[in-house]
């Protein structure tokens, strides 16, 4: 059966071909995988534009130097297997190319995760080649794939960025007045990892959390209720330039945050999450020039390192698992939710999507999920 491959130009991400190949026997130990369907938003993008730079386009080598395959979250079915421990017809999540099929190797298996030990992967970040096995993943409900698929990856690093701003006491210090409120400003506050920050950070009952956005996404944001107030690009001016203030930056906008390092006397941190505003992209070098604290890139592995050493595996897992249930059952709530899901199939339908994300012009309110499956796979 031929795999079709969706393949986006490295070094021009408004271009985009499919590509169908015929299939190579497993090797011994392999499992082939059909891949159900998955999530496209934002940080696909991101992906695809930092390939080069932190090794995206590793993971799923096209073959071709100047195509990639896109990495993106989503589910697929054993379809073949030459591997005494994955029988054909388990269901998996986990790190895929944009594509029909996919070939793993799996290495360490245990009873929830499968490792792929691809030797082309062995240098890049083990949290991208573990595939959770459905049957036994605490997160996992059959109903719920498209969610899990859109949400999951983007929400543990918001549930991380919280945890790591709480656990620095927000990067107050002793001069600030007993009692002062330390606040967060989101950039891109209508991305789906921002307000997944901001569910958690509201959650906390201490802390103002302001939104920057576009002007088309403004009212979705205000209509979310975790942010305290939303303020467009072009208004920073109503921020308090003296309170104690992290900046959490999902659009990676270098004038953007130019403005907000110049204006905020009392910013206390800089994180680097994203870069959403992908053609508004800082210059190298321009982040040691800027007033007040340095840009820090968040290193979520980090968090979860030191947390899993302090609280525990178990532990660590439990408090995410609540965490979750509770940000899907508001992001879901069938009266009034923050997430809508479309679905799509087929390439074409795929590079329209795609485009739609590359731009940022999709209603925030969606969340998209693609099907590259051959009506025979
Ligand atoms: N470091 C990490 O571990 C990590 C983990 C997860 C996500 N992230 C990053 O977080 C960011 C958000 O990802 P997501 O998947 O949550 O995004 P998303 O839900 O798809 O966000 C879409 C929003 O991003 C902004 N946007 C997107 N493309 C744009 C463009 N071309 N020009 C201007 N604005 C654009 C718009 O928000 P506004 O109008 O509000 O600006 C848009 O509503 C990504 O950069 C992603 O890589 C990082």
């Amino acid at each position: 059966m031929p795999t079709l491959d969706f393949l986006v130009r490295k070094t021009d991400l408004t271009l985009t071909r499919v590509r169908e190949r015929e299939d190579m026997p497993l090797a011994p130990g392999q499992v082939r995988v059909g891949i159900d369907a998955f999530a496209l938003t934002a940080n696909n993008v991101t992906y695809a534009s930092f390939g080069d730079a932190m090794g995206y386009w590793q993971f799923f080598p096209s073959g071709e130097a100047e195509w990639g395959s896109v990495p993106v979250w989503g589910f697929g079915r054993v379809l073949q297997s030459t591997h005494p421990g994955v029988a054909v017809g388990e269901r998996l999540y986990g790190f895929f190319p944009t594509a029909s099929q996919a070939v793993l190797t799996p290495g360490k298996l245990t009873p929830e995760r499968i490792t792929d030990a691809s030797p082309h992967r062995a240098e890049l970040a083990a949290v991208y080649n573990q595939y959770f096995r459905c049957a036994s993943d605490a997160l996992y409900t059959a109903d719920t794939e498209d969610v899990q698929a859109l949400l999951r990856p983007l929400f543990i690093t918001s549930w991380l960025i919280d945890d790591f701003l709480g656990d620095n006491g927000f990067f107050m210090d002793g001069a600030d007045a007993p009692g002062s409120r330390p606040v967060a400003v989101l950039s891109s506050a209508s991305s789906k990892t921002a307000y997944g920050t901001a569910f958690a950070l509201a959650q906390r009952g201490q802390v103002d959390v302001v939104g920057l956005t576009s002007e088309p996404n403004r009212a979705f944001c205000e209509s979310l209720g975790c942010y305290t107030r939303v303020l467009g690009y072009g208004e920073l001016a109503q921020l308090d330039a003296q309170a104690p203030t992290v900046y959490i930056d999902f659009a990676g906008n270098g004038e953007l945050r130019r403005r907000l390092h110049e204006r905020l006397g009392g910013l206390r941190y800089s994180m680097v999450i994203g870069n959403t505003h992908v053609d508004q992209r800082a210059p190298q070098g321009e982040a040691k020039t800027l007033p007040g604290p340095r840009p820090t890139f968040f290193f979520a592995p980090a968090q979860i390192k030191k947390r899993t050493a302090e609280w525990g595996t178990e532990a660590f897992g439990q408090r995410l698992a609540q965490a979750w249930r509770a940000f899907t059952a508001r992001a879901t709530d069938p009266a009034r939710p923050w997430l809508r899901v479309a679905r799509h199939a087929g390439p074409e339908a795929l590079a329209a999507v795609w485009q739609e994300a590359r731009e940022g012009r999709g209603d925030a309110r969606c969340g998209h999920i693609v099907s590259l499956k051959t009506p025979a796979a």
